[in-house]
């Protein structure tokens, strides 16, 4: 099965200048808890949006695709499309997470690839460049998992849901 995980703003806003809108430390939490020991598959512009420190992603295989055929770095496995990575690991037993950016959510939503998605909605609007695509309700059960009250280090509230593909 393959997993999309993403946090987005009540206007699906995800990036701007290739970076990270908010400073949310509750749900990077829960990022970190639900992606350990899993396959992290990501954007060659989320891979290089992450600091150098913390990159590859710690406790968890990342993958980057790009097109790009001398891309190289250290950490990661590389692909040069989205389905190869995700035929590679069809029958590992980890768990295997897309983790962004807005291209390959997209393409994964469009080509359906994706059967599970961690949604964090955060209930405030920002300016970005970078999007969610709009979400078809009506193709996925919709669960609420975490609901979350702003405090002095989270500044805005946030619900957490599960979306299971259904048609
Ligand atoms: N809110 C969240 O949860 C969240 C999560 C992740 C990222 N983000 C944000 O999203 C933004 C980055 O997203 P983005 O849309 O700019 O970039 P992206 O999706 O991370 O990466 C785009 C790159 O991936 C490669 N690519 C795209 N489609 C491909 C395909 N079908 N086959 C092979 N390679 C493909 C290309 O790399 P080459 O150009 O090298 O060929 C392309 O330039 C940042 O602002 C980041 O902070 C937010």
């Amino acid at each position: 099965m393959v997993k999309l995980i993403v946090a987005i703003s009540s206007n699906r806003a995800i990036g701007k200048d290739n970076d990270l809108i908010w400073h949310l430390p509750a749900d990077m939490k829960f990022f970190s808890e639900t992606t350990k020991g899993s396959i992290v598959l990501m954007g060659r512009r989320n891979w290089e949006s992450i600091p150098a420190k913390y990159r590859p992603l710690p406790n968890r295989h990342n993958l980057v695709v790009t097109r790009d055929t001398t891309f190289n770095a250290a950490g990661c496995e590389v692909f040069h499309d989205v389905e190869s990575a995700i035929e590679h690991y069809a029958n590992d037993t980890r768990e295997l997470y897309v983790i962004g950016g807005g291209q390959i959510y997209q393409y994964c939503l469009d080509n359906d690839l994706i059967q599970e998605m961690l949604i964090t909605h955060i209930h405030a609007e920002f300016e970005a460049d970078t999007f969610f695509p709009e979400i078809h309700e009506d193709q996925w059960a919709i669960e609420t998992i975490q609901t979350y009250k702003k405090d002095d280090k989270n500044p805005y509230d946030f619900t957490i849901k599960k979306y299971t593909k259904t048609s």
